[in-house]
């Protein structure tokens, strides 16, 4: 047990995928995993360990934002002897280069957040992926005929604000997308020497306000999903 994940040492797998949302964790384990059980389920952010193509595999939630992936990757990684943990998200695009169901390899998180100074003395406002799971997720993809794009991403601490210019970090690092997570998942990957990748679908556009629709959600989000599996058992 850790102070925020109730499962027991050995219960969760060396590579973790890692939605926000813990329905969509329990979902996963639920379509794409064998045998898989809750191994806990604290504060309700579900993990389940399970077997995908005969290899074992745990699906958990991060929550939302730095505070929450930066507990949840923490723990996984020192208290659990994860090695690899692959976020799979949605993110919103800055402009209409991008397409709504577009699948991101996100290279670099740019971020004004202080997450990974306070955290981890780490002065950078922009931070890789970390380790080789990023080029094995672009390799999976080609081998699965799946389209993405490596890019640079805005990690941000802020959903809801009053100006709707596209935030100075984002043009400057040249990202044309915005989650909430990746800055803290790489900031601890970078400080602890572990592997992490975030895979994003575009969820929506933000300046022509189009979405995927809540029950389009499933369907569109199975290619990340097969995608990250298959990544996380190479
Ligand atoms: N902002 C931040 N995170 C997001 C968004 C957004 O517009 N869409 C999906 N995740």
């Amino acid at each position: 047990m850790s102070i925020h994940i109730s499962a027991k040492k050995g219960e969760i797998a060396k590579v973790v995928l890692q939605p926000g949302d813990p329905l969509r964790a329990k979902y996963i384990a639920e379509n794409f995993l064998e045998g898989a059980k809750l191994v806990s389920q604290t504060r309700g952010i579900f993990y389940y360990t399970g077997l995908y193509k005969g290899k074992e595999i745990t699906v958990g939630a991060s929550g939302m934002g730095f505070p929450s992936i930066g507990i949840y990757s923490f723990e996984l990684f020192t208290e659990y002897e994860v090695d690899t943990i692959i976020r799979i998200g949605t993110c919103g695009a800055y402009t209409t280069d991008l397409k709504v169901f577009d699948l991101l390899n996100v290279e670099y998180a740019a971020s004004e957040s202080t997450y990974a100074k306070y955290a981890w003395g780490i002065d950078d406002e922009i931070l890789s992926h970390q380790g080789n799971i990023f080029h094995t997720i672009n390799e999976t993809a080609q081998e699965m005929s799946l389209t993405t794009k490596a890019t640079n991403i805005h990690s941000s601490d802020i959903f809801y604000r009053k100006d709707p210019a596209i935030p100075a970090i984002a043009t400057k690092n040249n990202c044309p997308a915005v989650e909430m997570e990746a800055f803290g998942l790489f900031a601890n990957a970078q400080h602890l020497g572990k592997n992490a990748a975030t895979i994003l679908t575009v969820s929506d556009i933000i300046p022509t306000h189009e979405n995927i629709s809540a029950d389009q959600r499933e369907k569109a989000l199975k290619p990340m999903i097969e995608l990250a599996l298959e990544a996380g058992i190479r």
